[in-house]
Order: C-alpha cells, then sequence, then structure tokens
C-alpha cells in the first residue's frame, strides 16, 4: 500500500510543490496549511490532495491535526517540516514578537509536528522526516537574525535526530533552498533581488519543483543510507 506522506506548509510556495511531487511518485499525500483557506482550497481543487488547517507552532493543535491526518489517510511514514515564515527587520529594529514568531514556526514547529509522529515512525521501524532549512541557515543573512537562528536550528535537531532515528529505519535529513520564486521571496523589494539573483551563480532563482525533487529523492527507498544529511540547493550560491 502507498505510504503516507505529510507536507507542512503544503499547499503553497515550495511545499505545494513537494506535496504535487509527492503525489506523481505515489504517495498518498495530506497537506498541512495555518491560515489561507482560499489557496488551499484552490489546491485541493486542483490535485485532489487533502488539506488540513493547523499552525505549527501551536503543539496541541499538531498533536490533533496529525491525529486526524491519520485516521483519514493512515500512519505518517514521511513528515516533510516545511511550514515556515519571515518576519526580516534589521536586528535594531526587531521586535520580541518578530523574534518570537519566526522561532515558534520555523524551528519550534518541527518539534512540534516530529514528536507525535516519531514513536510510530520507531515501531513500524521506517520514517523519513525532512526538514526544509534555507541557505540563510547555512550563511546567515543580514535582516534575519530571527529566520537565520531558526533554519541554522533545523540543521542541528536535524542532525541530532538523525542519530537517534537511524538504527529504527528512520532518516532525517535537511534540504537548504538558496532564493526559490516563490511570494516569499517576490516579497523583497524589486532592487534588493536582483541584487541577489547577481549572487547567484546559475543566474536564477529557483523553481519550486528544482527543491520538490531533492524531497521526493530523501523519501525513497534509495536514500536508505543517506541521513543526517544537509542538500543545498541553491545555484551555486552558497557553498560548504
Ligand atoms: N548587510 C549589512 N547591512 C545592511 C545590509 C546587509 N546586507 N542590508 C542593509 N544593510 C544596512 C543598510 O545599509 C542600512 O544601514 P544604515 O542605516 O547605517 O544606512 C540599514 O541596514 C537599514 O537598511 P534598510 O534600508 O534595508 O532597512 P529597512 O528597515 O528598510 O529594511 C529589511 C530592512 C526589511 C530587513 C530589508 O533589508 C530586507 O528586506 N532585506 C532582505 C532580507 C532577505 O534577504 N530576506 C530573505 C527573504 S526570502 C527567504 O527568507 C527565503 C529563503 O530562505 C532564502
Amino acid at each position: 500500500m502507498a505510504r503516507t506522506a505529510l507536507v507542512t506548509g503544503g499547499t503553497r510556495g515550495i511545499g505545494a510543490a513537494i506535496s504535487r511531487a509527492l503525489q506523481a511518485a505515489g504517495y498518498r499525500v495530506a497537506a498541512n496549511y495555518a491560515g489561507n483557506d482560499e489557496a488551499a482550497r484552490a489546491f485541493s481543487a486542483a490535485t485532489g490532495i487533502p488539506a488540513f488547517r493547523w499552525s505549527v507552532a501551536e503543539p496541541e493543535a499538531c498533536i490533533e491535526g496529525i491525529a486526524k491526518v491519520e485516521s483519514e489517510l493512515g500512519p505518517v511514514e514521511i513528515l516533510v517540516n516545511n511550514a515556515g515564515i519571515t518576519r526580516d527587520a534589521m536586528f535594531h529594529k526587531m521586535t520580541r514578537e518578530q523574534w518570537r514568531e519566526v522561532i515558534d514556526t520555523n524551528l519550534n514547529g518541527l518539534f512540534n509536528m516530529t514528536h507525535p509522529v516519531w514513536p510510530g515512525m520507531r515501531e513500524r521501524r521506517f520514517g523519513r522526516v525532512i526538514n526544509i532549512s534555507s541557505i540563510n541557515g547555512q550563511k546567515g543573512q543580514a535582516g534575519q537574525a530571527n529566520y537565520s537562528a531558526a533554519k541554522a536550528g533545523d540543521l542541528g535537531f536535524t542532525k541530532a535526530l538523525a542519530q537517534e532515528g537511524a538504527r529504527a529505519g528512520i532518516t532525517v535529513n535537511a534540504i537548504c533552498p538558496g532564493y526559490i520564486a516563490t511570494e516569499m521571496v517576490m516579497a523583497v523589494p524589486e532592487k534588493m533581488r536582483q541584487t541577489i539573483i547577481g549572487q547567484i551563480p546559475v543566474g536564477r532563482l529557483g523553481e519550486p519543483e528544482e527543491i520538490a525533487r531533492c524531497a521526493v529523492f530523501l523519501a525513497s527507498d534509495d536514500a536508505g543510507f543517506i541521513t543526517g544529511a544537509t542538500l543545498a540547493a541553491n545555484g551555486g550560491q552558497y557553498m560548504v
């Protein structure tokens, strides 16, 4: 029977591309989203992928939401922690609220979502956890002390959990997208975006599908020997 995959932030941007690509690869897919009902409805109508609304920043909502997904689609065997937000500001202007919101979603969200599915993955001796970090978690970005901290934290989480899951057949990996043509990047002022594109050796923004293909690979049985890895897909903008 097809495995069930749950993609957070799975109805828009990179997450929507991942949901679609996993569906095309034969998985049963559930897409979580936080607030944009209209986009979620359009996404579900176009793809047939059910969308479930809750915030990954709220632990109890995650427990309830995952239980609902599992009762409808079966145990979550692939979890893609994709949901993420930006609240960009130079640090001297950054409010506690901007700091907290980004840490709650982009870092605490990984705990909130992974903790409820982890025992089942351990029992079944199979699991795939794929965390969508960012180039800016690797290199840091002015105006994103909150986001860079959270995304760097996602990489530490990935490496620690990979060690715990390895003997139980669970792989835990991170993808670090560079600048991808999504609403999040389009919100960066045009002039700044052109400067960024100038720093990308391949000379363009990435496409969401280019990240989705990485996720499909990491979810596959073929990727069973890859764990704790950070897969950079950034057009050569940052090489570690
Ligand atoms: N490094 C150092 N200093 C910088 C800087 C940089 N890269 N960019 C700007 N500054 C300085 C400016 O020179 C200025 O200094 P002075 O006041 O001394 O002149 C100061 O910072 C303020 O700059 P701004 O005029 O830009 O400040 P602002 O308050 O109007 O805007 C901002 C701040 C909203 C953070 C804006 O700079 C911005 O949008 N930056 C983009 C940050 C970015 O790249 N975000 C990525 C979003 S996409 C994403 O996150 C997806 C992903 O994973 C890749």
